[in-house]
């Protein structure tokens, strides 16, 4: 059994364009409210860069559709306790929306229930909020469609630079208290599970289990010894062919710790489309990342806020993939896109930061 510990998230690919019923989910306000209203936004702390591009991207966004808005960070170690009080002061300063990119998913239902108890609408941003009726959206890429992009681009990596296998992989997963990590990797194994079953690909050092892949706060720091400990446990005479990252944060790490030990840098996978990383892997280093636009995503969640703000009910487009344990929340889900040196051009033409990277 190699997809064990996290709760299987499973995503259907389909995605069927339909509408909620008038007035969204049980206890959702249908009223709308005052064009200017107040717009509460508590993100994670800042582990990777999409977090702090989203951050810049809500106060501007929601600034120029003329919202009053608070946007907040968790700090770096309190993170959740810090983002508990900041969902509380946004409900007692009277916020209309609450979006959120949950720290921990499953320690906001106290916060979220009062919340709902005032009227405001809760959404969930990137990463659902678990064990709750009291989250009326979600909105982020498709996180399952994530992890089986970086699974494939794991085999097709390795494949492009040695036809025949087997192939030796690590895997690294994510923080185990954000959602996410789970539905990344269960992704990743739907696409690598088969391969593993098969022999074709081995997991060298035999950690498939959760308790021994995750990184803890999704902190480089914590990839980077993790991998060091495995070149030395594993790979003094055997090669490495591949390492599943779940972003491009770890990803580097793990290049950090390769290049340490003085082996070849194996395939490695990654996620958010980081300036670093594109450069690596424009450099033929990191071998892949996915690009989910923050840009889109932000833009997308005012555009649902606005809808909200008119008393209509935002469009949806996944009714049934997205169980948080107590409910199916309606989704609206974007389509992440895999980038390897070989389109990193076309996948970021439209992006004025990393286009030139990609020249
Ligand atoms: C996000 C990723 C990000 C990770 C660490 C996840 O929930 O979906 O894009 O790399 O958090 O910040």
């Amino acid at each position: 059994m190699l997809i064990v510990g996290f709760t299987a998230a499973l995503v259907a690919s389909g995605c069927n364009s339909e509408r909620e019923g008038e007035g969204g989910t049980a206890g959702t306000p249908a009223k709308g409210f005052a064009a200017d209203a107040l717009i509460g936004v508590a993100l994670p702390s800042k582990t990777s860069e999409n977090w702090v591009l989203a951050g810049d991207l809500f106060t501007n966004g929601l600034k120029a559709a003329g919202f009053q808005s608070d946007v907040q960070y968790a700090g770096a170690s309190t993170t959740v306790a810090d983002q508990q009080a900041q969902i509380v002061a946004m409900v007692t300063k009277g916020a209309k929306v609450i979006v959120i990119g949950a720290t921990d998913a499953a320690q906001l239902s106290t916060q979220v229930a009062q919340a709902k108890q005032a009227g405001t609408v809760v959404i969930a941003y990137d990463r659902l909020i678990t064990n709750t009726k009291d989250v009326d959206y979600y909105i982020a890429f498709d996180n399952f469609k994530v992890g089986q992009l970086q699974g494939q681009a794991l085999l097709d990596g390795m494949k492009a630079k040695k036809p025949t296998g087997p192939w030796t992989i690590e895997l690294f997963s994510g923080s185990p208290d954000d959602n996410n990590s789970g539905v990344f990797f269960n992704g990743a194994m739907d696409v690598l599970k088969p391969a593993i079953d098969k022999g074709d690909v081995v997991v060298g050092s035999g950690q498939t289990d959760v308790k021994q892949t995750a990184t803890q706060g999704w902190k480089a720091e914590n990839a980077q010894s993790r991998m060091d400990a495995l070149l030395t446990s594993t790979y003094s005479s055997k090669t490495l062919d591949g390492v599943l990252s779940p972003n491009d944060t770890l990803a580097r790490a793990i290049i950090t710790s390769v290049k340490g030990a003085g082996k070849p840098i194996p395939v490695v996978t990654g996620q958010d489309s980081e300036v670093e990383s594109v450069k690596s892997i424009v450099a033929g280093e990191q071998y892949s990342t996915i690009n989910k636009d923050t840009r889109k995503l932000v833009a997308e969640t005012i555009k649902m806020v606005k809808t909200l703000q008119t008393g209509a009910a935002p469009e949806v487009n996944d009714t049934k993939s997205y169980d948080n344990g107590v409910k199916v929340v309606p989704a609206y889900l974007l389509a992440p896109v895999i980038v390897t040196k070989d389109n990193a051009a076309t996948a970021y033409a439209d992006d004025p930061k990393l286009a030139p990277l990609t020249k």
